[in-house]
């Protein structure tokens, strides 16, 4: 008999879907399989005010048949100079869903991020007052620091005393990926969440140096030691509430992955519901998928449980070299590997 798995619709909490045409080439992908996503703010120049977020949101829907069914909740980026009062209207009109955390330099068309926390206390003290969640790209930017130590260096430097500071702010931590990272969410209150990539969970620091070096294995923050990804897959299948789904899907063209300067950023968007789906089973805990997909993350957002469902049947195949997509080449997560599972119902 075929193995199948029937789930409420999931989510993605952590997406980015570019602008223009990788825009029209990549959410396709996304709205195959998520009801809604959380799309990150990076763009250039960076979505930082309510007016320029709804028509990003706008454009997206643009990018997508009529009936796609799939909802895009936007982020503010906030740079030193954020506004308190645009972020809580754009908050309360149902614009923004929360804001990113991007400290600068930190990562792709992070340049306007914040320089130091204590420049948007009042920003973060609002969105404590409102309930709007902070999304924090947990990574120290000083170049003296290890970076296969920054993100452990950031909850030490900063996300402890701003927890400490505002200790009923709602926090996700993104794409978290080291063990010191589940120790904190797990030691934190229920205001305090995690998402956590199908990569961070796939591969270790090794994947990125097999027989040569592998662009396609480079993200930000970096993938860690063997004991940090199984840290993470022992979080993810706990069936902890703190933790969700949130792929950080980031296409770069062919091009600019492939480049002395390649940049950061795995396109997982194409199979990430089929890549989740074997870790979980290879955990042995496919009953805990739809709450890490599709229940911790509306419930931590506030948000009504997606109704529909989709389906899933056991029996492998093998994930394109490539895609080419609306003008791009996109190489995706597993590219010409075998995946376990794949999606019947979407
Ligand atoms: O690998 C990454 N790519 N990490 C990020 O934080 C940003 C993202 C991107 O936008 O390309
Ligand atoms: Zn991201």
């Amino acid at each position: 008999m075929t193995d199948t798995l029937t789930i409420r619709r999931p989510d993605d909490w952590h997406v980015h879907l570019r602008d223009g045409a990788m825009l029209e080439a990549v959410a396709p992908f996304t709205a195959r399989q998520f009801a809604r996503a959380i799309i990150m703010p990076n763009l250039s120049p960076p979505v930082t005010s309510a007016a320029s977020a709804a028509a990003y949101r706008e454009r997206i829907m643009a990018a997508l048949p009529d009936d796609s069914g799939f909802t895009p909740l936007m982020t503010c980026y906030l740079t030193d100079d954020a506004d308190a009062d645009d972020i809580a209207t754009g908050h309360a009109a149902g614009i923004f869903t929360a804001a990113k955390l991007y400290p600068a330099n930190a990562t792709t068309n992070s340049a306007h991020g914040v320089t130091d926390v204590a420049h948007i206390m009042p920003v973060l003290e609002r969105m404590q007052d409102i309930g709007m969640p902070l999304l924090v790209h947990g990574e120290v930017t000083d170049g003296s620091i290890d970076i296969f130590d920054r993100e452990a260096v950031f909850i030490e430097r900063i996300l402890e005393k701003l927890i400490e500071t505002l200790p009923d702010l709602k926090v996700v931590f993104e794409h978290i990926t080291t063990e010191q990272a589940v120790r904190f969410v797990d030691g934190a209150g229920p205001n305090v969440a995690a998402t956590i990539t199908p990569h961070h969970l796939h591969i270790n620091r090794n994947a990125m140096f097999t027989g040569g070096i592998r662009p396609h294995a480079y993200c930000l923050p970096v993938a860690k030691r063997e004991l940090h990804r199984l840290a993470l897959r022992k979080a993810a299948t706990s069936g902890s509430a703190k933790y969700f789904l949130g792929t950080d899907s980031a296409p770069h063209e062919i091009h600019a992955k492939l480049s002395a300067c390649g940049c950061a950023g795995i396109f997982n968007a194409p199979y990430a519901l089929e890549s989740y789906a074997a870790v979980f089973d290879e955990e042995g805990a496919l009953d805990r998928l739809e709450g890490f997909a599709s229940v911790h993350g509306p419930q931590f957002y506030g948000l009504p449980l997606n109704e529909d469902r989709v389906t899933l049947e056991g029996g492998s195949f093998t994930v394109p070299e490539s895609l080419n997509t609306g003008g791009s080449t996109l190489v995706p997560f597993h590219a010409d590997s075998e995946l376990a599972w794949h999606i019947v119902q979407a």
